[in-house]
This record gives C-alpha cells, sequence and structure tokens, in this order.
C-alpha cells in the first residue's frame, strides 16, 4: 500500500471509529506507511495508539462523538494546532442494527442515521477548510453494499444510500478547494459488527462468488488508495469490495443451488 501515497509533512489523516474494528486496522496500516494518524472515537483509543507507537508509528487518540458538532469543532482546532494540517479523512465509524423494516423503532432509525450519515456531513463541514488551507486532500467515507442494494434493515440501508449521495454532491463542492471525496462499499467484512449474526453470515456467504467473507485488510488497501495519489484524478467515485457479491450474487447463488445445471 505504499505506492502513490502522498509524501510530506502534511500526510496528516483523521479516522472515525479508530478504537476497534476496521478503523483501527486502518489507522494501523496508514500509521505503518508513515501516516501521522489521529484516532477518534466514542470508545477509547488509547490501546490501538499504543499499540500503534510501540510499532515506531505517530498516533493520538482523541474522544469524539461523530453526532456532536461541537466535538468535531473542537478536534479539527486541535489538529491545527498540533499539526498544522490535515490531509484525509476516512468517515468510518458507523453502526448496524439488524432489525428488519416493521421492526425497526422511530429511535434507532434517528440514532443510526446520526451516527452513518450526520456524523460524516458534520465531519466533512469540519474538516474540509483546513484540509483546504494545508492544500488539498482526499476524503473517504465508508459506505456499504447496503447502499446499493435493497436491504432489510432500513435505518442501515437508508444510511449507506444517503452516504453514497452525499459523497457525490461533497465530491462536486470540494474540487474547488482540491479535496476529492469517494466511497467505499465493503460487502461481508469480519469485524465485530458482524459479531453474533453466525447464521445470517452463513447464508449470506453462500451468494458470495468468491465463497468468503472479507478481510478487513482488504478494505483498508482500497481506503489507502483513495487517500493516495495513486487516486489524484477520482472523486465522486464508488468502490464495491465484495468479492463479486453485488454484481453476480443472486445467479451464484442459484446456480449453486442448481449445482451447475442449467
Ligand atoms: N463489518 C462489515 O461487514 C461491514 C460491511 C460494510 C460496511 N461496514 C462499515 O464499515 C465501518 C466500520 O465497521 P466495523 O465493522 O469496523 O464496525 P465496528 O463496530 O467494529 O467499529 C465501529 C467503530 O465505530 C465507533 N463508533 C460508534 N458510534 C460512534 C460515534 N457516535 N462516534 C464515534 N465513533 C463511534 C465504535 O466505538 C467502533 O469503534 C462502518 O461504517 C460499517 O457500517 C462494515
Amino acid at each position: 500500500m505504499s505506492d502513490g501515497v502522498r509524501a510530506g509533512a502534511d500526510r496528516v489523516v483523521l479516522v472515525t471509529g479508530a478504537a476497534g474494528g476496521m478503523g483501527a486496522g486502518h489507522a494501523r496500516a496508514l500509521a505503518a506507511d508513515g501516516w501521522r494518524v489521529v484516532l477518534a472515537d466514542v470508545a477509547d483509543c488509547a490501546p490501538v495508539v499504543e499499540e500503534i507507537r510501540s510499532a515506531g508509528g505517530t498516533a493520538s487518540g482523541h474522544p469524539l462523538d461523530v453526532t456532536d458538532p461541537a466535538q468535531w469543532e473542537a478536534l479539527v482546532a486541535d489538529v491545527a494546532t498540533t499539526h498544522g494540517a490535515l490531509y484525509g479523512l476516512v468517515n468510518n465509524a458507523g453502526i448496524s442494527r439488524r432489525l428488519r423494516f416493521m421492526d425497526t423503532p422511530h429511535d434507532v432509525w434517528r440514532r443510526v442515521l446520526a451516527i452513518n450519515l450526520d456524523g460524516p456531513f458534520l465531519g466533512t463541514q469540519a474538516c474540509a477548510p483546513l484540509m483546504r488551507d494545508s492544500g488539498g486532500g482526499s476524503i473517504v467515507n465508508i459506505s456499504s453494499i447496503a447502499g446499493q442494494i435493497g436491504y432489510f434493515s432500513p435505518s442501515y440501508s437508508a444510511s449507506k444510500w444517503a452516504l453514497r449521495g452525499l459523497t457525490k454532491s461533497a465530491a462536486g463542492e470540494l474540487a474547488a478547494w482540491g479535496i476529492r471525496v469517494n466511497s467505499v462499499h465493503p460487502g461481508l467484512v469480519e469485524t465485530p459488527l458482524l459479531a453474533g449474526a453466525d447464521g445470517f453470515v452463513e447464508s449470506a456467504v453462500a451468494s458470495i462468488p468468491f465463497g468468503r467473507m472479507g478481510r478487513p485488510g482488504e478494505i483498508t488497501d482500497v481506503v489507502a488508495f483513495l487517500l493516495g495519489d495513486g487516486s489524484s484524478y477520482m472523486s465522486g467515485a464508488e468502490l464495491t469490495v465484495d468479492g463479486a457479491l453485488v454484481s453476480n450474487g443472486t445467479y451464484h447463488r442459484i446456480l449453486t443451488e442448481m449445482d451447475g445445471e442449467l
């Protein structure tokens, strides 16, 4: 993942939801590649920061509820003081509530939308001016394949579809500031987000042509690509990272069930 990553003192990246799961993985990998990583989460980032520092990387941990504009403002002010620049933002924090449409209470709907959609909106508004003053940058929004196909959980699906739209809206506006904005759409990835969903996962894998879930590092590689100069002409784009589930899942399953017979 070292190809195409911007070099120099402005290699500062902020990753939300970095205390665990894929966010922690992104933070570790980016730090190993020389980025100064600002980790932010409602949960304690200290163990991941400690790990990164022990491995020789540069990182700091910050409490952040992505739904709170005042906390975003304070964090960006802190980054400006400490690093003087910001090049990358990875809007990774997200929650999932696997509730079917008619079982989804309004408060769950609001909470999922607040974290998965308001979070990236507020983060983009808060970070963009510093990124502009740093000479431009790259924002990576972590959506999902649930933002590309119909998905049974309305709050999660609506939030991830909307994040896809938000990405394209921001890409248009922020191009003038030299800021690229793209979305990543992971399929099923082995992280704590899917803990306790064994039956769901087993059945879902039957629709994945690759025959397995994704590994967190396979998402990290795409995030790193979008942060780096190797994607310098990409903005408003969406990258699906799903073992061909969205493009081929239906017919893969049908053919498997028919045992290859047509
Ligand atoms: N795991 C998958 O299969 C999968 C698939 C597609 C997309 N995604 C998306 O990838 C992203 C990361 O998922 P993950 O599987 O690593 O999840 P995870 O649950 O392991 O980690 C999410 C992190 O976000 C943090 N967080 C939650 N609410 C927050 C808030 N209000 N403010 C700040 N931080 C908050 C949590 O503390 C946690 O550290 C999410 O946006 C998720 O929707 C995951």
